[in-house]
């Protein structure tokens, strides 16, 4: 009759272990069947009062019972928790063992690369950078740099005008320097002003309506041509290489005298001629010269006892020569065929 009974037991144990199919309800089942109070262990508990010889045995097939239960528990217990996970997986639908997506990634743009490095051997040979507007005043843009109103030589900078009088696109970066040497004097001054400069031009391959310039501004006691030439001198060879010269050729600017353009030496072909260079040996970097008195002084230097020179550098006529980019309007046309390469 215990016999039976431990049949029923397991039978009824096992017939509700086939109904559940969560953790709360495995947890329920396991209490009922395995737990202090369920009927296997009561079994257990009531051997004491059992006849002698019939003890052992019903021991050892209660001990069976709840082997029996226990080990379809666990089985069950698995197979809860992995159909848990299956249905998490198909309605979160996160695969944790996928691979990463990558994101994009950015670089800096050619022309800034270029100025950035421009910029990067004037400061090792102590030049400073001051930061001036883009949006200028025709008073600082032209006026305070020697060139009135009317002035035929306003014919150089084609200018973009704003709707207020008197302002404009910063057509060069030249009106950083009255800027500059208004807040230092009477300090001396050794510094680079670097930034984008507009012009109301007909564009071509060599002409953009917006271009990046690197000022150059020197001003002190006893400063000279021979500086300048130094200066251009050591530029090209910590840009360029060693053994690259540079070369000045007589020009106007109406806020340098003496005034001249610079070239450096073709870095590709060493002053020999080749295509870059166009046979001549030589590139054109921009302009340069001593600082006009009128302008030293309009920054408020005495011309008498302080002198200066100046520069102005295309960055964009680096990364040109240097990747053979031959349409200078590539650089603003957002195309990323073209800045992909960089
Ligand atoms: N500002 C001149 C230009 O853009 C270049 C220049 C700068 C020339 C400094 C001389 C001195 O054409």
């Amino acid at each position: 009759e215990v016999f039976t009974q431990l049949k029923q037991i397991q039978q009824k144990g096992l017939d509700e272990l086939q109904t559940v199919r969560d953790e709360a309800s495995l947890q329920a089942w396991r209490t009922a069947h395995l737990g202090r109070s369920s009927a296997v262990m009561q079994v257990f508990s009531g051997l004491g009062g059992l006849d002698k010889e019939l003890r052992p045995q019903v021991g050892q097939q209660a001990n069976l019972v709840k082997q029996a239960l226990e080990g379809a528990f666990a089985e069950r217990e698995s197979a809860v928790k992995t159909a848990a996970l299956q249905q998490s997986l198909a309605s979160e639908k996160l695969d944790v063992s996928l691979p990463g997506r990558r994101r994009p990634q950015g670089r800096l743009h050619p022309a800034t690369q270029a100025l950035n490095e421009i910029c990067q051997v004037f400061v090792e040979m102590g030049f400073q950078i001051y930061r001036s507007p883009e949006v200028e005043t025709d008073v600082l843009n032209f006026e305070l740099l020697n060139i009135p109103a009317h002035h035929p030589a306003r014919d150089m900078w084609d200018t973009f005008h704003t709707t207020t009088p008197g302002i404009l696109l910063r057509t060069h970066t030249s009106p950083g320097q009255i800027r500059l040497m208004r807040e230092a004097a009477p300090a001396p001054i050794r510094a680079i002003l670097p930034g984008m400069c507009y012009r109301y031009e007909q564009t071509d391959a060599s002409h953009e309506s917006q271009f990046n310039q690197i000022e150059l501004l020197a001003v002190g006691k006893g400063i000279t041509f021979g500086d300048l030439k130094g200066t251009l001198d050591e530029f090209a060879v910590r840009m360029f290489g060693e053994g690259v010269r540079t070369r000045l050729r007589p020009s106007y600017f109406p806020f340098t005298e003496p005034s001249a353009e610079l070239d450096v030496q073709c870095f590709l072909c060493m002053g020999k001629g080749c295509n870059v260079c166009k046979g001549t040996g030589w590139l054109e970097l921009g302009g340069c010269g001593m600082v006009h008195p009128v302008v030293l002084q309009n920054g408020g230097y005495d011309p008498e006892v302080y002198s200066g020179f100046a520069a102005g550098l295309g960055p964009e006529r680096v990364a040109m020569m240097r990747y053979r980019i031959e349409d200078i309007r590539s650089f603003w046309a957002n195309d990323l065929r073209f800045l992909e390469q960089f």
